[in-house]
């Protein structure tokens, strides 16, 4: 049970690379949330209609762009770290005549700004997220030798723009694909921060990301993963003029012919309305797996943090979506060693963490970033406290992961082949709720749900047998429409 920013994930575009050379090429290094991965693919694009192709590795780009997240404690000291090694590629290059020009874009970039042009020379370009769609006017600024710190907040401009870059002819995308849906954060969680980096929140129009959805589903896109950082909060404009939330989005999306599978995230508990819970009731194709996450089981964090929630409306809340969905998969973030975090404040934790039983969890030490109010709190946990807490902590979630993993053995459900595996003839895909599952069978069935015994455990995914035959029963589109329960999320 790691964490997807401790790590931070590297994604590069190799597999987008072309064999001509009179190209200019570009490497995406990417890190953080998959709002990130969404940004680069973007950025990919954009470049694209500007005559870049894909290099296959650092030392063959004539532009790097590193693709920054800013969550965890030394994430600039990092990235200066990268951009350092990335100068001797650079050296070796230029003595063959070669040049490079070095961006650094995303959360990094926008918390940091001037800074990164003034600590690293070799940088040419600093871009915040909203202004990718600026990317080809900035960097023929930067190649005329100008240094271009770029970080204004207009959300509005890059969604507008990068829907008429996604209108452009389809390439081939993977079989599951992200699609933001909305960015930005006015929560103000007292440790995060997005808020700042990412600025307020800002939903696409409902247009723009039927047209979007469409688009990705003609260019192969089965399952498409909705992105916000509180995308529950969700409140786009639709055609004639009203305000749709998410349940009503993700209805109209289950029309789309060829999307069989939707999901999203990540939610806000506060912003769990009734319309997205009963959208997991009506919609076939809403997979049962929500992340939701509560970051602490007390209720005494949970007001310092700022949730605006407390542990007994949580509990509901997973109750009325149980109630809807008894087998759904819950995940969750956690944070221990948020400042005046008691043993017993811990212990609230790990009692919550046994009442919900999660299918599986990230979970982090809390660490001060710097202008959030949380790193200016009295009481800050020892580091030697956070690290047992944790390693308890994980114990915990890991057991439950197991035994929900364990659960699915000698079922057969429907998977979502999605890519080669290590092993030849092996392909990898997921499961409903978003397990990995390993299985023997032809590339050519890249793509396709098929129906998938399960015939082993492993510790990351489950072993299957294909069953043979697509099972039809998920392909049938749900055209329900919108029913909307009484009660409000929250009582307050
Ligand atoms: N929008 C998401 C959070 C994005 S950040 C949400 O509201 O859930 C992903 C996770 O990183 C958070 O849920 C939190 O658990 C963790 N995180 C954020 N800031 C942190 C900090 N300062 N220290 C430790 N963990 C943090
Ligand atoms: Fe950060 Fe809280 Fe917003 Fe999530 S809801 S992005 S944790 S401020
Ligand atoms: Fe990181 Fe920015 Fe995402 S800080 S988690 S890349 S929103």
């Amino acid at each position: 049970m790691t964490s997807r920013t401790d790590s931070q994930s590297e994604v590069n575009t190799e597999e987008k690379a072309e064999a001509r050379d009179n190209t200019r090429k570009v490497f995406v290094r990417t890190y953080g949330c998959q709002m990130n991965v969404y940004d680069s693919d973007r950025m990919t694009d954009v470049l694209a209609s500007e005559g870049y192709t894909a290099a296959t590795s650092l030392e063959d780009a004539d532009l790097v762009l590193l693709n920054t997240c800013h969550i965890r404690e030394k994430a600039a000291e990092k990235v200066y770290s990268e951009l350092g090694r990335i100068r001797k590629v650079k050296e070796e290059r230029a003595k063959n005549g070669k040049p490079m020009m070095i961006g650094v874009a995303g959360c990094v970039a926008q918390a940091e700004g001037e800074e990164i042009a003034r600590r690293a020379p070799i940088v040419d370009l600093v871009v915040g997220p909203q202004s990718y769609h600026r990317l080809p006017k900035l960097l023929g600024q930067a190649a005329s030798g100008t240094k271009v710190v770029e970080t204004e907040f207009d959300i509005d401009a890059k969604f507008d723009h990068l829907s008429e870059q996604a209108a452009a002819p389809v390439r081939k995308r993977p079989p599951a694909a992200f699609l933001t849906v909305q960015e930005g954060c006015d929560k103000f969680c007292t440790f995060c921060v997005v808020p700042y980096t990412r600025g307020a929140e800002v939903s696409r129009s409902v247009s723009q990301i039927v047209t979007e959805a469409e688009q990705m589903a003609a260019a192969g896109v089965r399952e498409v993963t909705l992105l916000g950082q509180n995308v529950n909060a969700y409140h786009g404009e639709a055609e004639d003029g009203s305000v749709w939330g998410l349940g009503r989005l993700l209805r109209r999306l289950a029309e789309v012919d060829g999307l069989d599978r939707l999901r999203y995230t990540t939610s806000h508990p506060r912003d769990m309305d009734d319309d997205l819970i009963a959208a997991h009731r009506d919609l076939e194709s809403l997979m049962p797996y929500l992340h939701l996450p509560v970051q602490s089981g007390s209720d005494n964090i949970l007001k310092a943090m700022n949730r605006k929630h407390t542990r007994d409306e949580y509990f509901r809340l997973i109750d009325r979506i149980r109630d809807v969905v008894p087998n759904i998969a819950l995940s969750g973030d956690f944070i221990v060693g948020f400042p005046g975090e008691t043993d017993q404040d811990f212990e609230d934790t790990m009692d919550l963490i046994r009442r919900v039983e999660y299918g599986s969890a990230f979970s982090f030490k809390y660490s001060p970033r710097p202008g959030t109010p949380g790193a200016s709190m009295e009481a800050q946990v020892p580091e030697d406290i956070k690290s047992t807490r944790l390693a308890e902590l994980q114990a915990l979630l890991s057991d439950q992961q197991r035994a929900f993993n364990a659960s699915r053995l000698g079922m057969t459900f429907n998977v979502l082949l999605e890519k080669t595996g290590r092993q030849p003839g092996q392909l990898v895909g997921k499961s409903p709720w978003l397990q990995a599952v390993q299985l023997d069978a032809p590339e050519t069935l890249i793509g396709s749900i098929q129906a998938v015994e399960i015939v082993e455990i492993g510790a990351n995914s489950l072993f299957g047998r294909l069953i043979g035959g697509q099972d039809e029963s998920v392909q049938a589109r749900h055209k329900a429409g919108p029913k909307v329960l009484k009660e409000a999320a929250f009582d307050a």
